[in-house]
């Protein structure tokens, strides 16, 4: 039996060692990510009660019944419910659906060939429910919070994870409450609208979108998804480990680039692969992680370069690419510790370079990126480059939305 960090074995009650000894995993507590107090998982929770940084699930693996659950793990239907051994919800509850999950890895050999990489592939998130891996997230995140008895859910956002948790509040029969810039892709926020959620565009950043929710969840009574603050966007995020590991039959690439803003999919990858190896699923030999920022916003690529283990807001954040106008995030640490343990980097690329990048990924693959997507491939330019990556490693780019929610980047 492996407890997925450091906890005494101890902290489980009776009835929790039980099922312990039936169950792929138990889900045990919530575990602060920085100062490692515990919460129950029991209640509604939102960041740590001491410090205020993100709450992780921590699971009791039984290694033995993991080997079971991986070797009946069925072909065919794919999504994030596949790895549900691997989630927070318990087995009697009842999940919202609407497809999430189960993307395509596909190989990208035109785009490999241009830039001298010869094993290379896209993880296709743009064809999830609401066209972004933010369904994901929201799948599982609203599913434990009408669980957990939440009645109005808020979030602010860069205009993706908006749209997902408008598509699963209505789902749920829940009410969203949600807050993006007003310069947020027209896209989102009709698909919004249309979902019936409540939408207050904000004159600034997703960050002052996020500071409004703070001060008013309390009269209003709304739980507050914003990311990393609640703990299963996250979980359902990291199914996207669990999925391109086993596409590639149990063996992770050598490097994963991934377009970062609030960091929730790195940080969720980098926590599936050691649950992954704790269950006895994958080897230790992980993949090099590299973060994908846009110059016009780069809080993590400038506190990597300085060495630094949390992050300075990146004042006057500006770029196209909504989803990384993010100037700074609660998991910060999470993702530099991450690049860090994996030798794994941080770039930043220019809006030009992201966009002429999506253009070279629809011309030469047929797959119309989000601009997120387009800085990915950006980035493996430049490393290949640098030398950063060679042509004989693994790659997988990930391309987190569809470019049909970006008209106006791409117009002209
Ligand atoms: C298309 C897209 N890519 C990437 C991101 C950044 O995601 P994360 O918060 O996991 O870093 C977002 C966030 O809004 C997004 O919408
Ligand atoms: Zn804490």
């Amino acid at each position: 039996m492996v407890i997925a960090r450091r906890r005494p074995v101890l902290f489980l009650t009776p009835s929790s060692w039980l099922l312990a000894m039936l169950s792929v995993s138990v889900f045990t507590y919530l575990e602060c990510a920085l100062c490692g107090k515990t919460h129950p998982w029991q209640e509604l929770q939102n960041v740590c009660k001491e410090c205020g940084r993100p709450l992780l699930a921590r699971y009791l693996i039984a290694p033995e019944q993991a080997a079971n659950f991986k070797q009946s793990l069925p072909e065919g239907s794919r999504s994030v419910w596949r790895y549900r051994e691997m989630l927070p919800v318990p087995a009697d509850q009842e999940t919202l659906t609407l497809g999430e999950g189960g993307t395509p890895l596909l190989p990208a050999p035109h785009l490999a060939a241009h830039c001298g990489s010869q094993r290379l592939w896209i993880k296709d998130e743009s064809q999830n429910p609401t066209g972004s891996f933010k369904a994901r997230g929201m799948a599982i995140a609203v599913t434990m919070a009408k669980y957990l008895g939440a009645e109005k859910l808020a979030a602010p956002s860069a205009g993706n994870a908006a749209a997902a948790l408008a598509a699963y509040a209505a789902r749920a029969g829940l009410p969203a409450y949600l807050f993006v810039p007003k310069d947020t892709p027209r896209a989102n926020i009709i698909e919004c609208q249309t979902m019936g959620a409540h939408v207050t565009l904000v004159d600034g950043l997703i960050t002052d979108c996020g500071r409004e929710i703070a001060l008013r969840k309390e009269r209003e009574g709304w739980f507050d998804l914003s990311t990393l603050k609640e703990p299963y966007r996250v979980e359902g995020k990291k199914t996207l480990g669990y999925e391109i590991a086993e596409q590639l039959g149990w063996k992770l690439p050598d490097v994963i680039i991934y377009p970062t803003g609030g960091g929730t999919g790195l940080i969720g990858m980098w926590k599936a692969f050691a649950e992954m190896a704790d269950a006895g699923w994958i080897n230790r030999d992980l993949p090099r992680m590299v973060a994908v920022q846009a110059t016009g916003c780069q809080p993590i690529v400038s506190a990597f370069k300085t060495n630094r283990r949390f992050a300075e807001e990146h004042f006057n954040a500006a770029t196209k690419a909504a989803g990384l106008r993010v100037p700074k995030a609660i998991g910060d640490f999470l993702i530099l510790d991450a690049i860090h343990e994996s030798r794994g980097a941080a770039v930043a690329v220019s809006d030009d370079e992201m966009l002429a990048a999506s253009r070279e990924i629809g011309c030469l693959e047929g797959i119309f990126v989000a601009p997120e997507g387009g800085a990915c491939y950006a980035a493996l330019k430049n490393l290949r480059a640098s030398g950063h990556i060679q042509p004989t490693e693994s790659v997988v780019l990930f391309n987190t939305g569809s470019g049909l929610k970006y008209l106006e980047c791409f117009e002209n």
